[in-house]
């Protein structure tokens, strides 16, 4: 009987949930880098619904806009302060060609957009769109050019067409509305060059990206930040021959990492197991690695840290929704999204002094999008308020934590130009409740705020037509006695503090 009570409270141990207390020590006497507000960039390829729809539904159009332009989206863009945006693509990004995308919109040429469904692309939002949307939004453009199948000639009169101010290109801009040249500061030299791009070996590409290069030149005082398209996952050889060969020639070598159950069986976003959630979650911090040893190949041949490491593709692909084209790449996105968005937001503070831009995929209606939309509907994902949440820590200076905890659970904090700390906190754990006790080096913190995102369970999302079911909301877990900050942070829930 005895023998038979004690299993029963084993299993039940295990079973029902548990309070684990941590201590943290916060070191704000020991700061280190500055976040780059470009950890919170942001990527919109001609794919699916991302663009039309998504961005652009043209002036004509019954939506409410602003010349063309989504004015709910544009507006809850501006609210999530996007640093950067990617564009045109993508695997699109060497299919394109920018000239096919200027003068008058009815006169352009239709392509099949042969990467993502056959679409046809009227070519209606081109680089005038894009850049004015820049603007309007307040962000800086990264135009992505095009090395698979355009030429030298191409991309070095885009660059030319965008930021001179005179000569022959600047005049055919001013002929199509707009005489002052934009400022364009990130210009990718093609993507993905091991696949899409033109499945070339590093060797080969170091020396087509030298020859882009060469003739992408700077025009009226712009002066452009060059990315070397970089190495899929872990494949460190591709750092090390651009490194190599080519470190010279660029400020910035990329990477692109996507968190996906399996790529021949994605799983639906919103219908997972339990063991799903954790593989995931797993996967998507296993981003930590790969970044680290980036960075250990960079260091070998730029101690100095001349060049940047750009994350500019990553984030969660499933299957798509049912019902829509499979090239389209539109999926839910749930609490679990959110959780990679913010462990992988917080492992992306730690490394900044080398990796100085990340680029989730996309912003909207494709893949980890910020926002869906649906004709006139739009709705914000759990994965947008994480970066509403989160975007405190853009351009503030990382403040080191020191604790010990199981499983998952992610911490980071950052301090601002005012002197605030901000507290980002992730418990993944699907059953336990954490209390944590913050200590600090001298900081006596008077007053504590924040908000919570969590849900009843961690498959919820936010639908057209229905109430929010992920949404924000104030924080009472937290309180601050003798310069200690004690915090309760409940199972599956995002927390971000303000002291
Ligand atoms: O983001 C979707 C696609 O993923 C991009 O076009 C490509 O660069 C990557 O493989």
């Amino acid at each position: 009987m005895k023998k038979h009570l004690l299993s029963l409270m084993a299993s039940l141990a295990c079973i029902l949930p548990s309070q684990a207390q941590v201590k943290v020590s916060v070191h704000e006497s020991q700061p280190g880098a500055v976040i780059p507000a470009e950890i919170y960039g942001q990527f919109s390829e001609h794919l699916g619904r991302c663009i039309y729809d998504g961005i652009w539904v043209g002036p004509g159009s019954d939506i409410p806009n602003v010349d063309g332009y989504r004015t709910d989206v544009l507006e809850a863009l501006r609210t999530l302060k996007v640093p950067v945006l990617r564009w045109p693509g993508g695997c699109f990004a060497d299919d394109y060609h920018w000239r096919d995308g200027i003068g008058p919109r009815e006169k352009r040429p239709k392509m099949v957009n042969s990467n993502w469904g056959g679409t046809v692309e009227d070519n209606s939002f081109g680089t005038h769109e894009f850049l004015n949307f820049c603007e309007l939004l307040g962000t800086e453009p990264y135009i992505c050019g095009n090395v698979g199948s355009g030429t030298v000639e191409e991309l070095a009169k885009w660059v030319e067409y965008m930021t001179a101010a005179d000569g022959s290109q600047a005049e055919l801009r001013a002929a199509n509305g707009r005489k002052e040249p934009w400022k364009v500061k990130y210009l990718g030299i093609g993507n993905e060059t091991w696949g899409c791009g033109g499945n070339m070996t590093p060797e080969y590409y170091a020396d087509i990206y030298k020859r882009y290069n060469t003739f992408a030149r700077d025009y009226s005082g712009n002066r452009l930040y060059r990315i070397a398209s970089g190495a899929n996952n872990d494949d460190y050889n591709w750092t090390r021959v651009l490194m190599d060969r080519a470190r010279w020639d660029m400020n910035a070598v990329s990477f692109h990492y996507y968190s996906v159950p399996e790529w021949y069986n994605k799983g639906q976003a919103t219908v997972f197991t339990e063991e799903d959630y954790h593989t995931l979650l797993r996967k998507a911090v296993a981003v930590e690695g790969l970044i680290q040893n980036h960075i250990a190949v960079m260091d070998a041949y730029d101690p100095e840290k001349k060049v940047a490491l750009f994350l500019d593709e990553w984030g969660t692909w499933y299957d798509v929704e049912p019902g829509t084209n499979p090239g389209h790449l539109f999926q839910q996105n749930t609490l679990r999204d959110a959780m990679v968005a913010a462990l992988s937001l917080n492992i992306f503070h730690k490394y900044t002094e080398r990796l100085k831009m990340a680029n989730i995929a996309q912003v909207v209606n494709v893949l980890q999008a910020m926002i869906l939309t649906q004709g006139k509907e739009m709705v914000l994902t759990p994965t947008y308020h994480v970066f509403r949440m989160y975007n405190v820590h853009q351009n503030a200076t990382y403040i080191p934590l020191e604790y010990e905890a199981d499983g998952l659970m992610s911490l980071s904090a950052s301090r601002d130009d005012a002197g605030t700390l901000h507290l980002s906190l992730v418990n993944p754990s699907l059953t336990d409740t954490v209390t944590l006790e913050f200590s600090f080096d001298a900081l006596r913190p008077c007053a504590v705020s924040g908000e919570i995102l969590t849900a009843r369970d961690v498959s919820a999302y936010n639908d057209f037509g229905k109430a929010p079911a992920v949404a924000p909301a104030p924080f009472k877990g937290s309180k601050l006695s003798g310069g200690q900050l004690r915090v309760t942070l409940p199972a599956a829930s995002i927390v971000v503090l303000t002291l």
